[in-house]
């Protein structure tokens, strides 16, 4: 057994709901090494949507920044987050600092990392759309990310191949899988019933359309857009219920309130606890979603997916055939999943488990890796 300070000090931060998900398989694989000090940041971009993942993985932060207000702009997160860390930084004196995807927290993450020159590891490396407005701040976010990285965790071979165009050497790419899968196969192995009495409402013996709508780029019209059409689903189909659990940003939630409060059949209801989540979609006939975890989780659970974007930075499932890009219009998107709805052979096309997004040992696979690099 060695000293703790002959120990690689790995320091991960990150602040939101989906960086949480996806790397807290990753910390609880870091912890059962002997010979690395695993210690965790949390900024707290998310406050609520955070501590329900922290709770469920049984994380507790080493360090809290709390930075969340109500309505917080990108400069705000950015300056308290770069802020924060300075003191955070110098007290864990890490060897290497892990952040995760493409959020605000993620890039400042990132940038404080090289401020002080420790170096930086980035799971779920490489996702590109090459639009520097959609998603936003997300793409550029994870570009500029990428560029000051030195560790690339590269889900798939795509998003290998989208570094490796923007000149990231080869012998720092590694593809690993994406975390999230871990995240999902280790959650959806326990046994899990319902209890949230809004749950508790919807009745289950209908089709159910598991819907989450959150992109800064969506706000406003498209947004309304897609909510007009969820509406239209529910004039014409009167075997489908919509659970909705709505993002704590205000902003959505009164465009939400507004077009989809008092309509039968639309639940909206606060954000879920992952574990009911993924019994929700394991349980829904059909996704509607402008989220980026969605995407990858809901193919490998076998359930199709329309995606309410411009655009996407995860192909894979759609190539693999159980995502389709539906856009930001109200009859597009109202057209695509009235036939999905009608017509059982092109949903069963659709709905079949496919899973490019990895095998649930990406996060043995990133340990492994910082372990050689650091010479254990
Ligand atoms: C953030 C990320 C986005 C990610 C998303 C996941 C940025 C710029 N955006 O977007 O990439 O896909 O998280 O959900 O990094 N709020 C609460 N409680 C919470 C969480 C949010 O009240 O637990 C409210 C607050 O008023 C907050 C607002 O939601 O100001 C927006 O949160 P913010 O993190 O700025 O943006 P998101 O849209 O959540
Ligand atoms: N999720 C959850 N509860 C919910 C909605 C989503 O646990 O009520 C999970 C979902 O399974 C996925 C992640 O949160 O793993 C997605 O987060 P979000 O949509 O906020 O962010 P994005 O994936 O778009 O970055």
């Amino acid at each position: 057994m060695k000293n703790n300070k002959d120990k690689i000090k790995v320091l991960t931060i990150f602040g939101t709901r989906p960086e949480a998900i996806k790397m807290a398989p990753l910390i609880n694989r870091l912890k059962q090494e002997e010979l690395i000090e695993a210690r965790v940041c949390v900024t707290a971009q998310h406050r609520e949507m955070l501590d329900q993942v922290l709770d469920l993985f049984k994380i507790t932060p080493d360090f809290d920044l709390d930075i969340m207000k109500k309505n917080q702009t990108l400069t705000q997160i950015t300056s308290r987050v770069l802020e924060g860390l300075e003191a955070v930084i110098r007290e864990a004196d890490p060897k290497i600092i892990l952040i995760h995807g493409d959020t605000t927290t993620t890039f400042a993450g990132a940038l404080a990392a090289f401020y002080h020159q420790v170096k930086i590891g980035h799971v779920e490396a490489g996702l590109r759309t090459c639009n520097k407005y959609s998603p936003f701040p997300e793409e550029m976010n994870r570009t500029l990310t990428g560029h000051i990285s030195d560790f690339h965790f590269a889900p798939t071979f795509r998003n290998k191949q989208n570094l490796l165009k923007e000149g990231i050497p080869e012998n720092r790419i590694y593809l690993t899988g994406n975390t999230v899968i871990d995240a999902l196969i280790e959650t959806s192995k326990k046994e899990y019933s319902f209890s949230d009495p809004e749950l508790l409402k919807v009745d289950f013996n209908k089709r159910i359309i598991t819907v989450t709508c959150h992109r800064r780029e969506n706000l406003g019209e498209y947004m309304q857009n897609i909510f007009y059409a969820l509406r239209d689903l529910t004039e014409m189909f009167s075997d489908i219920e919509i659970v909705f659990p709505v993002h704590l940003n205000p902003k959505v939630r009164s465009i939400a309130a507004e077009i989809l409060g008092d309509i039968e059949r639309i639940h909206l209801i606060n954000p879920l606890e992952y574990q009911p989540f993924v019994k929700l979609m394991s349980m829904s006939y059909l996704i509607i979603t402008d989220s980026g975890g969605l995407q990858e989780e809901a193919p490998a659970l076998g359930k199709p997916v329309l995606v309410v974007r411009k655009e996407t930075e995860r192909p894979e499932a759609i190539e693999a055939g159980t995502v389709k890009l539906a856009g930001v219009q109200r009859k597009a998107i109202f057209e695509m999943a009235r036939d999905l709805l009608f017509h059982r052979k092109e949903y069963d096309r659709m709905a079949k488990a496919v899973n490019p997004y990895g095998d649930g040992k990406a996060s043995d696979r990133i340990v492994k890796i910082i372990k050689e690099s650091f010479g254990i």
